[in-house]
């Protein structure tokens, strides 16, 4: 399929040729630009950013750099190209052609899925709005605002198949997706995570390494679907959404980095004097890794869930990487360990393999998160400094599935909620965390120049240095 990029959204998914689809989509982007002026990233309407723009799905060059006005971004929707005769991988349809119109009998579960992702995608911008006016650095704001444009990409992904596939009830989700707010009382986003706030550049960091890598296993256990179109909509979402948690990866990293100079340069480990010289203790790190770590855990939904059985089953999502798994593919006889809380004890308990889809998944993103904390670590040690960063139990702070609302401190011992709650501030931020958090966020948009509490990246962006002009205040 070809890109059209002159037309008024660009596109290869042939728009040109289907009047009612495109004028429907045309009809929506007032809406979204409406949205995007009021709840996009603040007073920035005028900036001229230095960002990438998806422009083609073919591996080498598919996306265009330079300067643009972000309401004026060229918001896009585009199609990883099919696969000649591609099959449905999994589930109970497995080796037959994959549909590229949606089957009736799963119409709803599909409207489902495609909702609930589309959803976090306009939600992250929104928690993330005021972050611009207290950028460490103009590399990191310009980062920001990738980030941003790209989220409000994924959510014109998502509209485009509710639009092309789901007639008047695919158009009526796609207004709800800006009719609900991130953190909106009355009308939230779906997920918990989406309604977190993101009140600083740590917690964006955080948030970019823990929240977008369960972008990364939804959207990789979807681009596997038997519809072909969702799958290959997912394909290329996660092109953009590697740089993504780039961003956590580097910018926790950076953020460990200026802390061990500093512990180093001042020769402590005392959390006060390393607040005093403007960095963030170790301790503090710790406590939003647990934060964040444990409510992304929760977007995997129960340990146990026989909706994820029958989205498996019906060929609509996937495991991560599931034509790398070597087994039948349809599960039905499989079995598989599920770690469980049950009458006050954390125990393994053997369970259906189907049923223990989304826990799959789960596990292979722990083990995803592991690599990243690995690294930092290493940073810490390169700097001879004897502390390290953990993953916290699965069971720790847990709003969701078997240890939703039990006590589980973070090396997974049981305790009381008394226990718990006297506990509880050594282990998640506590509000004077947060506010020493919040008071080093100071805009630092000088070409070159970045905030105290974080060391500047090895290199910029699209073969730039670090003080080039990534952005322009007009
Ligand atoms: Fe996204
Ligand atoms: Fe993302």
């Amino acid at each position: 399929m070809s890109v059209d990029l002159n037309a008024k959204i660009p596109n290869n998914v042939g728009l040109a040729e289907d009047r009612r689809l495109q004028r429907a989509l045309e009809s929506w982007q007032p809406s979204f630009i409406n949205w995007w002026k009021e709840l996009g990233p603040e007073g920035t309407q005028n900036y001229d950013v230095y960002l990438r723009t998806a422009v083609s799905v073919e591996a080498e060059g598919w996306a265009n750099f330079g300067y643009v006005k972000m309401p004026e971004y060229r918001w896009g929707i585009f199609l990883a190209p099919p696969v000649e005769g591609r099959t449905i991988p999994f589930g109970e349809h497995k080796g037959q052609p994959v549909w590229t119109d949606v089957p009736g009998e799963y119409r709803a579960a599909l409207r489902r899925l495609i909702v609930t992702q589309g959803d976090t995608e306009p939600a992250s911008v929104e928690q993330q709005r005021l972050l611009g006016l207290t950028a460490p650095s103009l590399y990191d704001l310009r980062n920001l605002f990738q980030v941003n444009c790209e989220e409000g990409r994924h959510l014109w992904a998502m509209v485009y198949l509710l639009h092309a596939y789901f007639g008047r009830d695919g158009r009526e989700e796609a207004e709800m997706m800006l009719q609900r707010h991130s953190g909106d009382i009355d009308k939230p986003r779906i997920l918990g995570a989406f309604n977190e706030e993101t009140p600083d550049w740590l917690s964006y960091f955080m948030f970019t390494f823990f929240t977008d890598r369960d972008g990364k296993f939804q959207l990789s256990s979807l681009a596997e679907s038997g519809f072909d179109p969702l799958a290959r909509t997912c394909q290329f979402m996660l092109t953009e959404e590697a740089h993504h948690m780039f961003i956590g990866t580097t910018g926790v990293m950076r953020v460990v980095t200026r802390t061990c100079e500093v512990m180093n340069e001042l020769k402590t480990d005392d959390p006060e004097k390393i607040r005093a010289a403007g960095a963030i203790d170790l301790p503090t790190l710790q406590k939003y890794l647990n934060f964040h770590y444990s409510v992304s855990l929760d977007l995997f939904g129960q340990e146990i869930s026989t909706n994820a059985a029958n989205y498996y089953t019906a060929g609509l999502k996937a495991r991560f990487e599931e034509s790398k798994i070597d087994d039948d593919h349809v599960l039905k006889d499989g079995s598989e360990k599920v770690t469980m809380f049950e009458n006050g004890v954390i125990k393994e308990v053997e369970t259906n393999a189907l049923l223990a889809v989304n826990e799959r998944l789960r596990d292979d993103y722990v083990a995803d998160c592991q690599i990243g904390v690995s690294r930092w670590n290493k940073t810490i040690k390169r700097h001879k400094i004897n502390f390290q960063l953990t993953l916290p139990h699965r069971g720790f702070h847990r709003a969701i599935g078997t240890f939703g609302g039990s006590s589980i401190a973070p090396d997974g011992a049981v305790i009381t909620k008394e226990q718990w709650n006297k506990q509880k501030d050594k282990w998640l931020p506590s509000k004077g965390d947060r506010d020493f958090v919040i008071s080093l966020q100071r805009s630092c948009i000088e070409p070159g120049k970045i905030a105290s509490w974080v060391a500047p990246p090895g290199r910029g962006i699209d073969g730039h240095s670090f003080d080039y002009q990534y952005v322009r205040f007009n």
